[in-house]
């Protein structure tokens, strides 16, 4: 059975493809990531000692294999028996969702399954942020919020949970990048109106922040 939140995507692709100044969505598309490498790799001391932002990224794609890894430390499933997930998240709600914004479209990170769902199609990485490195850098993750999911509580402590789950996952990015030699910045500067309705996010889903990862330039 489809989750509300796998409906809403169903729904906006659709919508989306429809759009004017949207390159027609691929209702369905997915990319499946290979098994990500979840043992071995630099120490965690080793990977503190590194961990920096950085902003000036080759424009060499990331192979599957990174991509794999990146996702599932950024927010994958470590615990399958409960599919519980790589960061904590407020009253275990796990809200956030990563858009995943590259070369040939913007993805949508399924960790159950691992895999990616095309959301939109085309190149919107440059939408993702106001910074010259955001269109040349190969990944723009976004994270976005499903507010609706978040029980009684008012907006402005939506914002500040969500944000905060937002901040774990962006650590575990920046740990991940520095192990495997990679450039990231977290991004707290995001054109969020812009982004949301290039998106097509719902009224109840909001932008939190977004995090550039690519190779750095040499
Ligand atoms: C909440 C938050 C928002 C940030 N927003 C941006 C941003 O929009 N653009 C940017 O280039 N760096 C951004 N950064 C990165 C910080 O500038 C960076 O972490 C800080 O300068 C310290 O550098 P370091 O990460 O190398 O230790 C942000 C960091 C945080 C924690």
């Amino acid at each position: 059975m489809l989750t509300r939140r796998q409906v809403n995507t169903g729904l906006m692709v659709g919508a989306l493809a429809g759009a004017p100044g949207f390159a027609a969505a691929q209702a369905g598309k997915t990319i499946s990531l290979p098994a990500p490498r979840t043992e071995g790799g630099v120490s965690l001391r080793a990977a503190l000692q590194k961990r920096q932002s950085i902003r000036e990224f080759a424009d060499r794609p990331l192979p599957p294999p990174l991509l794999s890894d990146l996702l599932w430390a950024a927010y994958g499933i470590n615990r399958p028996a409960s599919g519980d997930r790589t960061a904590p998240s407020w009253r275990h709600a796990a809200v956030i969702d990563i858009y995943v914004a590259m070369a040939d479209g913007v993805w949508l990170y399924a960790p159950k399954e691992h895999e990616l769902r095309l959301h939109v199609a085309g190149d919107l990485r440059v939408q993702t942020g106001m910074q010259d490195f955001v269109g040349k850098a190969p990944v723009d993750l976004v994270y976005v919020a499903q507010g609706d999911e978040m029980g009684s509580v008012g907006e402005e402590e939506r914002r500040l949970w969500a944000t905060a789950d937002t901040a774990f996952i962006g650590q575990n990015v920046y740990l991940l990048a520095a192990a495997e030699g990679l450039a990231t910045v977290f991004r707290a500067s995001v054109p969020r109106t812009q982004l949301a309705a290039s998106l097509g996010l719902a009224a109840q889903q909001f932008i939190t922040a977004a995090q550039t990862v690519g190779y750095p330039r040499s």
